[in-house]
């Protein structure tokens, strides 16, 4: 919030009907906060904010190839939320309500927008409704901007295929460093709030998808634990281990949106019952406490990400990170390993691979025959598709191996049992031992180097910005916890950001 809009807020609560104006207030990098004060004090219309993200993609998604729908009626819904707001003027409206908000291409919208997880294969589909978590967004009054870019498939087609491309989107770019990697498979996502061409962003997550792009656009992401989100209407891979959480510029921000879209869903039914029980009676954003640090247990995990890690910028920055971590009252339990951790980095080892495989052969066929239309209705479709209009889909140069892979599965057998059972041994061994041995409340490591450990077992993770290295090159801090951990996560991720404050608008380096 700026001093602008501080002082309004100030004079709002002597003056109730304050007509203060104030002509500073700038949508580039405004918090949902921000935005809301602004709307009460007739700053900015929904409207207004509409045609100023519009006209950011006009100008730099050329360019930076984050989205790859506009959505027709973005600027009609926002003029629906300005009406209602003027209706409701004596009533609180939902957060996010007039808000834009931009969704990953996996996510469905029953709209004019398409879904087709970046690939044209998917091109012309019709789904059946929105996604629950659209529906929530709706719901809340936001406004749905259009659909982000992403690793085609979520990243589960091609080895060799660069993050952040898709045959629809072509190859997002990193909006700090326009040759750096913006990392994936979230990409537009985090890109597009990153560059300040969307408000807030939703993006998916398997391994690493949310996370990564996070902590490579230097921006919040939130990974929930599994099952807190809905993923019925989004492309899946493994029901066991997809999640769908924000992108966004603040923690604030992600714990806003995370509130509209947690719950249960009845279309997924089982994983939202049982995660719906961690879901605090009086919601995530009384965990945005100033003194979030305070008190909690982290440990920090070096080995062996440190020694991936050999920029002397991002080094620096984290043993800085660590100090203030302390200086706002963090215990430290320093030097950490995870048992097994070489056999968790490797998916082969692991498991993962094999589980993931037959997962995603089952869960996208069912996904296909649920569409009302569709090009293609099933993995064996989509091969075929690639095949036919390998031009489009650079299959001479990508390959579709992972696609191929999948479907040479044949549903889950023993293997595929074992693989599970090993994932759940080595989290139990593993992660949960560490957490529950030292008492901690987040694990930390830099960004996205959390992922797999969370991601195997389905548990939940914040990654915040933490430092640019000697490029420009964004990088994040990652907190992982138990399963339901997000109100302490939370706490942790937003004491750090308000104790550091790292983000900076990019400056698109060459
Ligand atoms: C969705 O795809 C169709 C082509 O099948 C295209 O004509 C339409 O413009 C797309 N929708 C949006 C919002 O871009
Ligand atoms: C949900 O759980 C029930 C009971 O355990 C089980 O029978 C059913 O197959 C599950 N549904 C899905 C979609 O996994
Ligand atoms: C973890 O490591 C221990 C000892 O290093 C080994 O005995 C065990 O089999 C490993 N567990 C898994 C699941 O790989
Ligand atoms: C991962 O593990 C597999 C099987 O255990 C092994 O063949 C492969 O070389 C490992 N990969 C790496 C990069 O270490």
């Amino acid at each position: 919030m700026d001093i602008c809009s501080l002082l309004l807020l100030f004079l709002a609560s002597f003056f109730v009907a304050s007509s203060g104006t104030c002509d500073a207030f700038s949508i580039q990098e405004a918090s949902v906060y921000d935005i809301q004060i602004a709307f009460k004090q007739n700053l900015l219309t929904s409207r207004e904010l509409v045609k100023f993200y519009l006209a950011k993609i006009r100008e730099l998604n050329p360019n930076l190839k984050g989205i790859i729908e506009v959505n027709p009626d973005a600027l009609f819904e926002a003029e629906k939320a300005d009406k209602e707001r003027q209706v409701n003027s004596y009533v609180p409206l939902p957060y996010l309500h007039g808000i834009p908000v931009l969704l990953k291409d996996l996510i469905a919208t029953k709209d004019k927008l398409n879904t087709t997880a970046g690939s044209f294969a998917l091109l012309g589909s019709v789904v059946p409704r929105d996604a629950a978590v659209v529906l929530k967004l709706r719901q809340a009054g936001a406004i749905i901007l259009g659909k982000a870019s992403l690793s085609e498939w979520a990243n589960f087609r091609s080895l060799t295929a660069p993050s952040g491309w898709s045959g629809r989107g072509g190859r997002g770019k990193n909006p700090y460093v326009l040759s750096a990697n913006p990392c994936g498979s979230s990409s537009g996502s985090a890109i597009s709030v990153a560059a300040n061409m969307a408000a807030l962003s939703l993006g998916t997550e398997t391994d690493g998808s949310i996370l990564c792009p996070a902590s490579f656009n230097a921006v919040v992401g939130i990974k929930p634990t599994v099952g807190l989100t809905s993923r019925s209407g989004v492309i899946p891979i493994s029901p066991r281990q997809d999640t769908v959480g924000p992108i966004c510029r603040s923690v604030a921000d992600a714990v806003y949106v995370l509130e509209t879209i947690a719950g249960y869903d009845s279309n997924d039914a089982n994983a939202t019952r049982e995660a719906s029980k961690y879901i605090p009676t009086d919601g995530y954003i009384q965990f945005l406490k100033i003194n979030g640090l305070a008190g909690k247990r982290l440990g920090i995990v070096r080995n062996p990400f440190f020694s991936f890690i050999t920029d002397s910028e991002l080094t620096l920055a984290f043993e800085q990170h660590f100090r203030t971590l302390r200086q706002k009252g963090a215990v430290l339990v320093d030097n950490l390993e995870v048992p097994n951790i070489s056999v968790i980095l490797n998916s082969t080892s692991s498991g993962e691979a094999t589980a993931l495989l037959s997962e995603f052969k089952l869960s996208i066929n069912a996904y296909l025959e649920d569409l009302v239309i569709s090009p293609v209705r099933s993995l064996t479709d989509i091969i075929a598709f690639n095949q036919k209009f390998s031009d489009l889909e650079m299959l001479d140069k990508l390959g579709q191996i992972i696609l191929l892979s999948a479907e040479a599965t044949n549903g889950i057998g023993s293997e595929e049992k074992k693989a599970t059972l090993n994932l759940e041994k080595l989290s139990r061994d593993g992660f949960e031992k560490i957490m529950r041995d030292h008492k901690l409340d987040a694990l930390v490591t830099p960004s996205p180097f959390c992922a797999p450990i969370l991601a195997i077992g389905g548990y939940p993770g914040i990654t915040v910005p933490a430092a640019y290295d000697t490029t420009g090159v964004p990088r994040g801090i990652c907190f992982g916890g138990l399963k339901g951990s997000e109100p302490k996560l939370i706490e942790i991720a937003y004491g750090f950001e308000q104790a550091t404050k790292i983000r900076k608008p990019p400056t698109f380096l060459l």
